[in-house]
C-alpha cells in the first residue's frame, strides 16, 4: 500500500510560528512534526511515501526529508497550489497513488502506539477505513457515531453538538475510488473540499468503516499553540521515561528492515555530532 501525507494549509493559527517554517516543519520536542505522520507510515511498512505541501514549503520539505533513501524509502513530492481541503490532496496525488489502495495521513497528526493500520493493511479489501479516538472536545473535529456492532452511523465535521465524543483523527485508508469521489465534491463553507465529505461518499454506499483506538494510543493534533507544547511534553515524557526516542525514523527503517545495518550506519555517519546522532549510534548500532 503506497501513503500520502498531507503537510499543506495555511497554518494560521500558528502565526507568528508559522512565518518562522511550516506548521509540519515546527518542532515536536526534539524533531520535526512531519518525523510522526511519517513514523506512522512506516512502521505500517509503507515505503512508497507522496508529500503534499504549499508551493513556499515544498522546498523546504525536499531539503529537509530528500528522496527517502536514507531510510530505505521513496519519497515524492506534489503541490497544493492552495489550501484547498484535505480531500483535494486525494486529487492531488491522483497519479501517485494510480487507483490503488492508499493510507493518507495528516502531516500535524501525532499516532503514539499501535494503530492498527500494519495488519488493516494485509486484510484491506476496498471501501474505507477511518478511525476512533475519544475527546473531550469533540467538537473541533470531525465526528462519528458507531452502534454496538461498530458499524458508523453518521460522519459530522465540527458539529455544534457532537453526537459522540468519537472524534476522526486523520488517518484514512481508501482503495482507488477515493479519487473520483473527490472530484465529485462540492466546497464546503470554508471554501475546502472536506474528508468529512468523501468519508461520507463511502458511508452512503455502505464502504465506511471505523477501527476504535484503543487505550494504548495516544493521539494528538498538533495544529495549536497549545496541543504543540502538549506534544512536545508529552514525546520528552515517554523518551525519558522508556529511554528510546519516539519516530525517530532511522531506527524504523532499520526494525522494519527497511536498511541494512551497512547503510544505517552510512546515514549516521552524515549525522552532525548531535544528542540524536549518540542515540542512533548507541540504541540501534549497539
Ligand atoms: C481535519 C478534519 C477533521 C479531523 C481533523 C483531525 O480538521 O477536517 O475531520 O478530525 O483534521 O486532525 P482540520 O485540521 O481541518 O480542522
Amino acid at each position: 500500500m503506497r501513503g500520502v501525507i498531507l503537510a499543506g494549509g495555511a497554518g494560521t493559527r500558528l502565526f507568528p510560528l508559522s512565518q518562522v517554517a511550516s506548521k509540519q516543519l515546527q518542532p515536536v520536542y526534539d524533531k520535526p512534526m512531519i518525523y510522526y505522520p511519517l513514523e506512522t507510515l512506516m512502521s505500517s511498512g509503507i515505503k512508497d511515501i507522496c508529500l503534499i505541501s504549499s508551493p513556499h514549503d515544498l522546498p523546504i520539505f525536499q531539503r529537509v526529508l530528500g528522496n527517502g533513501h536514507q531510510w530505505g524509502i521513496e519519497l515524492s513530492y506534489e503541490v497544493q497550489p492552495e489550501p484547498g481541503g484535505i480531500a483535494q490532496a486525494v486529487i492531488i496525488g491522483e497519479s501517485f497513488v494510480r487507483q490503488e489502495p492508499f493510507a493518507l495521513v495528516l502531516g500535524d497528526n501525532i499516532f503514539y502506539g499501535p494503530t492498527g493500520l500494519k495488519p488493516l493493511i494485509s486484510t484491506f479489501g476496498g471501501g474505507a477505513v477511518i478511525w476512533g479516538y475519544p475527546v473531550k472536545d469533540p467538537q473541533r473535529y470531525g465526528v462519528i457515531e458507531i452502534d454496538s456492532s461498530g458499524s458508523v452511523m453518521s460522519i459530522e465535521e465540527k458539529p455544534d453538538d457532537p453526537k459522540s465524543d468519537l472524534v476522526v483523527p486523520g488517518l484514512y485508508v481508501y482503495d482507488g475510488t477515493a479519487v473520483s469521489r473527490a472530484k465529485g465534491l462540492t466546497p464546503s463553507n470554508r471554501g475546502e473540499l472536506e474528508i468529512t465529505d468523501l468519508n461520507l461518499s463511502f458511508l452512503n454506499d455502505g464502504q465506511l468503516s471505523a477501527v476504535e483506538l484503543g487505550q494504548d494510543v495516544t493521539w494528538m493534533d498538533s495544529g495549536t499553540h497549545e496541543s504543540l507544547l502538549e506534544s512536545s511534553a508529552f514525546v520528552a515524557a515517554i523518551e525519558k521515561e522508556h529511554g528510546h526516542k519516539v519516530a525517530c525514523l532511522e531506527e524504523v527503517a532499520y526494525k522494519m528492515g527497511f536498511i541494512s545495518q551497512t547503510e544505517l550506519a552510512q546515514t549516521i555517519e552524515k549525522m552532525p555530532k548531535s544528542p540524536y546522532r549518540t542515540y542512533c549510534e548507541r540504541s540501534i548500532l549497539g
